[in-house]
């Protein structure tokens, strides 16, 4: 089969190093890839909102399967564009249509979603420019911290959590009246700040049966023990010791099943991944977000977990047969630590040189996943905030980190940054 992967972060990285694995994987091609996937497959400098230009290459290589590693396609119909062409239905795009992708794409479509289905989530009230006055009251009488969110993507930017009602009282106006994130921002969600443990869960599902193909927990702050600004990611761990068969039971069956039973009893197209953004709070489990994609940097350590051939998996979500397919993990523990651009999440420089890529892959079976990187000529250069991440394994969590940073003390460019923390609260 041959397959496209869209995208070019270190999650299309390492999709393309496990599909790669498959014997039902002949070509692979990645658009528009780095560095670290044109070591896999055949990167084409096709970006991923350029949907004809997607078209004529499944066309031209005649692509079987695509996997779309980022939200926007998805949110902007992809899915949809190659169902609806004669020329393109036959191609098994793994994501959801773009109406079921709201639940991504839209922060009110996902909560009005989780209330019809009773899927534990924070309380929460929607505010446009139309009843902008009741939402200065409503948030002058709400509790503290408070969650402002545009209701529209946002780059990962548009969740502010708030400490004072002077503060809220700011972030809402910026972004109603000011439109700080455009239209994204032109209607917001407030909700009841949730205390507890972020985690992450990942399904399969063809819009009628699913299988949960691994969790992790993300360490989203710059800083050791979760301190400063909010990151894309900065590593993650899988498995999580909490995330044991009890609470993954209550995952189940509060959350995973109904939000899985609702895309059905409402006719939303939806094959693809969920992400289940998910808070611990003491025990019981609610959502935070859905996402209609694989987390970066989670895939960096599902994929690496998985054993399951995840070639076999997509095409069996595509042919009805999602339910016989056994899911299967690897007995070790799995880390990825995130090396960043000095500066990062803020302003920071690109078009170092990194070295030691290949030394890094010789600690302890450590797999290096390319996020931002470009080619100058021959040599891998710095082309992004997150830079690339090392992932490794170990019998027990904290091996696993200690193999990872191992590996990426090989690795070496001007201003590199990374935590050496994640982890932390799982140490023996
Ligand atoms: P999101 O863009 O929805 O992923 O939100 C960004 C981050 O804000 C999440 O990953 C959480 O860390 C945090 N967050 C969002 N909603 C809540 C909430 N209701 N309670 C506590 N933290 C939240
Ligand atoms: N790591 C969080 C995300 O991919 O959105």
């Amino acid at each position: 089969m041959n397959i496209l992967i869209i995208g070019s972060g270190g999650r299309e990285h390492a999709l393309a190093w496990k599909m790669a694995q498959s014997h039902h994987c002949d070509q692979l091609f990645i658009a528009p890839g780095n560095p670290g996937t044109a070591s896999i497959g055949t990167n084409v400098a096709i970006q991923i909102n350029d949907f004809v230009g997607l078209k004529n290459l499944v066309l031209e290589h005649a692509i079987d399967m695509i996997v779309v590693g980022p939200e926007d396609p998805l949110v902007n119909g992809i899915f949809d564009y190659f169902a609806k062409d004669e020329e393109t239905k036959h191609v098994n795009v793994i994501g959801p249509s773009q109406e079921a992708a709201q639940l991504e794409g839209s922060k009110a479509f996902s909560k009005h979603f989780m209330q019809r289905h009773a899927i534990p989530t924070a309380s929460y009230a929607e505010f446009t420019h139309v009843n902008y006055a009741e939402g200065v009251e409503y948030i002058k009488a709400h509790s503290l911290p408070i969650v402002l969110k545009a209701d529209g993507l946002a780059a990962g930017k548009g969740v502010i959590i708030a400490f004072t009602h002077q503060e809220a009282l700011a972030s809402f106006e910026d972004m109603i009246q000011n439109k700080q994130f455009g239209e994204a921002s032109s209607k917001v969600v407030i909700e009841q700040f949730l205390e507890g443990i972020e985690v992450s869960v990942f399904a399969l599902t063809d819009g009628f049966n699913y299988q949960i193909i691994g969790h992790a927990k993300d360490y989203k702050r710059i800083g050791e023990g979760d301190t400063g600004l909010n990151t894309g990611g900065m590593g993650c761990v899988s498995p999580v010791p909490f995330m044991d068969q009890t609470f993954m039971k209550k995952v189940e069956e509060r959350i995973v099943k109904p939000t899985i039973k609702g895309i059905q009893s409402e006719n939303l197209t939806y094959k693809g991944f969920v992400f289940f953004g998910l808070m611990n709070c003491g025990g019981e489990p609610y959502v935070i977000e859905y996402n209609c994609r694989l987390g970066d940097p989670e895939t960096e350590v599902i994929l690496p977990r998985l054993q399951t051939d995840l070639v076999s998996l997509l095409a069996a979500a595509d042919n009805g047969t999602l339910e016989d397919v056994n899911i299967e993990y690897h007995a070790a523990a799995f880390a990825t630590v995130m090396a960043v651009s000095g500066g990062y999440p803020g302003a920071y420089e690109k078009g170092f040189i990194i070295n030691g890529l290949a030394e890094a892959s010789t600690i302890a079976g450590a797999l290096v996943f390319q996020a931002g990187t470009g080619f100058k000529e021959d040599t891998i250069i710095t082309n992004g905030g997150r830079v690339l991440t090392t992932t490794a394994q170990g019998a027990t969590l904290q091996d696993a980190v200690d193999n990872a940073q191992k590996a990426l003390a090989k690795i070496h460019f001007d201003g590199m940054y990374f935590r050496k923390d994640i982890g932390f609260e799982f140490k023996a």
